[in-house]
């Protein structure tokens, strides 16, 4: 996790897209197996397989995960697992129970079919002023230049502010992500966060299985 931050911190120091690209092609790719990550995430569709399922205290949605980076899944699960550069309570019960090969297996599950550049994006405008620093990290079509940067695609703009508000107060700790954060208005990061959700191909809600498991929990 220690290298993750450096690379973030170094890429941002480069501020240059291909330079960064070129360190984490050095990185290893998440490689799990996805019939056992569907097996162990049953518990997590509780939350990220139910369309608008809401976060209670903040209110904010929860994460759209199907389409996002596997590299990506695992380095925020073991932030949660970690419990200090992202502290929600559930998810850091969540991480706890998983082991690095459960969180690869999860991942790999998840990630489906990463979203990735199409050689003409269908959807992507002109972004708004206030994420053109963005973009260079992010894309202007929301998939992230890295699979260790997470797509913004369809993410729900409440989940994205929430993020936003925490990298800048501290609450989240991402040494890239709070110089990104720290700037920007309470006003721009709404505006930021409906352009990216607006984007399409888009992250997706968790595919729910027939099973009813749910009354279970
Ligand atoms: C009780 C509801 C709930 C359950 C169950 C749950 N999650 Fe989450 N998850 C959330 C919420 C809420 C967030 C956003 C937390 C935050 O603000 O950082 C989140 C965030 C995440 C993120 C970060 C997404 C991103 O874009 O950064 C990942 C990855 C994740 N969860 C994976 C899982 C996995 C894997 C499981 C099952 C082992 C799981 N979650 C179970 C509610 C849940
Ligand atoms: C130098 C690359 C870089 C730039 C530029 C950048 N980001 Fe990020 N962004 C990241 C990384 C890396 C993460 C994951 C950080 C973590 O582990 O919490 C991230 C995370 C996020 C998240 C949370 C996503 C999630 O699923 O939880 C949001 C929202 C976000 N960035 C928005 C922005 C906005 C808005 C800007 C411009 C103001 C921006 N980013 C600029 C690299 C970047």
């Amino acid at each position: 996790m220690g290298s993750r931050v450096r690379w973030g911190a170094l890429s941002a120091a480069l501020a240059c897209g291909a330079l960064a690209s070129a360190a984490f092609a050095q990185s290893p790719a998440v490689n799990g197996n996805p019939t056992r990550g569907k097996l162990l995430s049953q518990t997590c569709l509780g939350c990220h397989g139910i369309t608008g399922y809401r976060n209670a205290y903040p209110n904010y949605e929860v994460p759209k995960l199907w389409g996002q980076f596997p590299d990506y899944i695992v380095a925020a699960l073991q932030e949660y697992k970690g419990g200090v550069q992202r502290t929600h309570p559930t998810m850091h019960a969540q991480a706890s129970e998983l082991s690095e090969q459960d969180m690869d297996d999860i991942a790999s599950y998840f990630g489906g079919e990463p979203l990735r550049k199409g050689p003409t994006p269908t959807s992507a405008r002109t972004p708004p002023a206030a994420a053109a620093v963005c973009v260079a990290c992010h894309g202007a079509d929301g998939v992230g230049i890295v699979p260790q940067y997470p797509s913004l695609a369809g993410q729900h703009p409440d989940y994205m502010v929430q993020a936003l508000r925490e990298y800048k107060d501290g609450e989240r700790k991402n040494p890239v992500m709070a110089a990104m954060a720290a700037p920007v208005t309470e006003d721009n990061m709404w505006i930021i966060a409906e352009y990216y959700a607006s984007l399409k191909p888009s992250l997706k809600t968790l595919p729910r299985p027939e099973l009813r498991w749910s009354v279970r929990r």
